[in-house]
């Protein structure tokens, strides 16, 4: 809902439990008042009719109040937006007006549009400095509030040096805490914790894409547990380079900055008649604690993000561990036909399927498969892929190329370079700038007919390294490479996705390198990451369950010991519970398995699929995090629980503590599904349920019926 005051000079967005209102003063000062439990909009008049903060000496009045700050005037604080002409540099804006919605034109003093209606709805406030008109864009989507930016030039040319998605201000409060996800390949979306103390907290990447070492989130508060207590998150939906920046401002005021590029030294160049918008930056605030705001950010997401999002995802198979670069046709169908018989209902060939990719050091770029291997091309093996009963899918890495390839014989120009400077190779390969129209026609044509070729109907889309000479010799602006790579990435994704409407996305980079709301939001699940250990990955998977839902979070079986990582061995019990708390797939090498092993992997498979609905589409509660003894997830759907519980290691025999479950209904019973037993929801939540977990590495899948 949005409410606006009768002068049109507040502004007051409510979600179902959240308020967010904004103020424009007789000065075109844009004022941010609040954001956090619902008010009504005589609180948010109260709020702008507070007296302005008295003058200090060597302080600006206008710093940690301003709704989106640019740069220029009595201003100290990081700037949102930073922009130069040939004359000058900065900003100063004077209001032109607001908009409800496309059509539903308000202006400044306009007689009031009282409760305009819609959740949908989305307020655009339009500011104008000469030739530049820069709108700020307002959408309530549950509790969560994305918001982005619209500069549009009709002047002399303006070079955006930083245009922040949003600027976030909290409110004044002490003790602040910062937390965040942080990593690197293969320990992706770790949860750290820190006191905020004075001064800027920037994090973000510089890599050309959103990168192992962040995920684009931070939460902030000052009191929450898992279940209650104020939380407020910000996450960015762009999946090239960015910067998120947490300001603990001189007066205990918070303010956060966050946006595509990562440092100030000029995204685009806008012409006059030229326009850009921002990546979306959303920001959530809740009372219910870290669970809640997961919660609050998953049903964001399956609603308005992950496309098809009621649609569960398959079990899939992936050859990766199974058969690294050495594959045919041959070997993969009896792998297929193995996975078939464990009730896999996708398959995927992975690398080594195409041109001369017989090992990493050729063949990228030459999306044609290669014929020594798969001698009719991919549609034998999908078709008998299919004729199993399982989908088929393949792996591409369409935005890079191998030196070693047909495509970068015939087009060396084709890549990101300096000219007369050494072309920085890494995996053997080099980044195609995406930027030119060319490369974008040839990639389109290339996946098109490949996914015409063959009866195709999942695609891992991969991006194995990171930016490093992004040049674009002939190009007069060669930093906009860094935005439009990006942009042509969806580009490029939108259009495939619309001429192959049954063929299923999913985004991977080296594992988690590319997961942000940007690249979900045109994908049908992420690969969180290449580090398949079982136990590492509760971890990674605690952190990621933070921002993002089980339902885009692909998780596979692979063999124990542990090829491709540690060597450490793990029941396939322990494997299976802790891949079934995502998307689950199997990716170990099914030739090798011993009867007993299909057999086992089989009745995983068959229990995934009845508990697929809750885990998929049900709400997380993080029950127990993992670290050293037992920790455990929790999901509800209806009158459905799931809870799977993981003991890393026993000591001294003490039995494992039980498990307090949420979410239940306390004057309600619930009858176990495995053992019989019925269990009163109060017990459940106050007392706990026991597992009987022992032992090093033990694990188990519990289902709850409500009756
Ligand atoms: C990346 C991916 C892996 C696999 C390989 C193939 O590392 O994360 O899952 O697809 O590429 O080369």
């Amino acid at each position: 809902m949005l409410e606006i005051s009768d002068r049109g000079r507040t502004w007051l967005l409510t979600g179902p439990t959240v308020g967010y209102a904004v103020h424009l003063t007789e000065d075109d000062e844009l004022i941010h008042l609040h954001w956090g439990a619902r008010i009504t909009l005589a609180d948010a008049e109260a709020l702008a009719a507070r007296p302005d903060p008295a003058y200090r000496p060597f302080e600006s009045q206008l710093d940690g109040r301003e709704e989106y700050p640019v740069e220029g005037g009595p201003r100290f604080v990081r700037p949102a937006l930073s922009v130069r002409t040939e004359e000058r540099r900065g900003t100063e804006w004077h209001f032109d007006g607001y908009e409800v919605d496309e059509g539903a034109e308000g202006a400044e003093g306009a007689e009031g549009a009282e409760g305009a209606e819609g959740e949908d709805g989305e307020l655009r406030l339009r500011f104008r400095d000469d030739g530049l008109t820069v709108t700020l864009h307002y959408r309530m989507r549950h509790d969560v509030l994305e918001r982005r930016v619209t500069l549009a030039n009709d002047g002399p040319d303006v070079e955006l040096l930083r245009a922040d998605s949003a600027t976030w201000t909290l409110p004044q409060r002490e003790g602040w805490r910062l937390h965040q996800l942080h990593g690197a390949w293969a320990a992706e979306s770790l949860l750290t914790s820190a006191p905020l103390t004075y001064g800027d907290k920037v994090i973000g990447s510089r890599r050309g894409h959103t990168g192992h070492q962040h995920l684009p989130w931070v939460a902030l508060d000052t009191d929450a547990t898992e279940e209650r207590g104020e939380v407020y998150g910000c996450a960015l939906g762009w999946s090239g380079s960015w910067r998120i920046a947490v300001a603990h401002l001189p007066d205990a005021r918070v303010q956060i900055n966050g946006g595509a590029g990562y440092d100030d030294s000029g995204l685009l160049r806008l012409a006059a008649g030229e326009s850009w918008t921002t990546p979306v930056f959303a920001g959530l605030w809740s009372d219910e604690g870290f669970g809640g705001a997961s919660r609050a950010w998953h049903a964001y997401q399956r609603a308005y993000v992950i496309p098809d999002a009621d649609r569960d995802r398959p079990v899939l198979f992936n050859s990766w561990e199974a058969s690294y670069f050495d594959i045919s046709e041959q070997q993969q169908a009896a792998l297929a036909r193995r996975a078939a018989a464990i009730g896999i209902e996708l398959f995927v060939v992975d690398d080594g399927w195409f041109g001369a990719r017989t090992s990493d050091r050729a063949g990228l770029g030459d999306w044609t498969p290669n014929t020594d291997r798969f001698p009719g091309g991919l549609k034998p093996l999908a078709d008998q892929v299919h004729a199993l009963g399982m989908q088929f899918g393949i792996w591409v890495e369409p935005e890079m190329v191998n030196p070693d390839s047909d495509l970068y014989r015939a087009h060396p120009d084709w890549v990101q370079f300096q000219p007369g400077r050494a072309r920085t190779e890494f995996r053997n390969q080099l980044v195609l700038n995406l930027a030119r129209e060319d490369v974008q026609e040839y990639l389109w044509e290339r996946l098109d007919t490949l996914l015409s070729s063959a009866p195709i109907d999942y695609v891992k889309w991969d991006f194995n390294r990171c930016f490093t000479d992004a040049g674009w010799p002939g190009e007069p602006y060669p930093q906009r490479l860094w935005v439009d790579h990006v942009s042509a990435l969806y580009a490029l994704l939108d259009r495939l996705r619309e001429a192959h409407p049954g063929v299923a996305f999913e985004s991977c980079s080296g594992g988690g390198g590319r997961i942000d709301l940007g690249i979900m939001s045109r994908t049908d699940q992420v690969w969180t990451s290449d580090n398949t250990d079982p136990l590492d990955r509760l971890a990674i998977q605690h952190g990621f369950s933070q921002l993002h839902p089980a339902r885009v979070m692909a998780a596979w079986v692979t063999d124990s010991p542990n090829t491709q990582l540690n060597g450490r061995a793990s029941s396939l019990r322990f494997r299976f519970v802790s891949a079934m708390a995502g998307v689950l797939g199997v990716g170990g090498d099914l030739t090798e398995w011993s009867e007993e092993e299909l057999t086992e992997a089989a009745e995983w498979v068959d229990l995934y699929k009845e508990i697929r609905p809750v885990v998929q589409r049900g709400d997380l509660y993080r029950l127990r995090p993992p670290g050293g003894g037992l920790s455990a997830v929790q999901y509800v759907r209806g009158d459905e629980a799931v809870v799977l519980a993981w003991l890393q290691s026993q000591s001294y025999g003490n039995p494992a503590p039980a498990l307090r479950l949420r979410g239940l209904d306390p004057t309600a019973s619930y009858e176990c599904r495995d053992t019989g037993e019925v269990h009163r929801g109060a017990v459940l939540l106050h007392h706990g349920l026991a597992t009987g977990l022992r032992g090093d590495l033990d694990a188990k899948v519990i289902r709850l019926r409500r009756i």
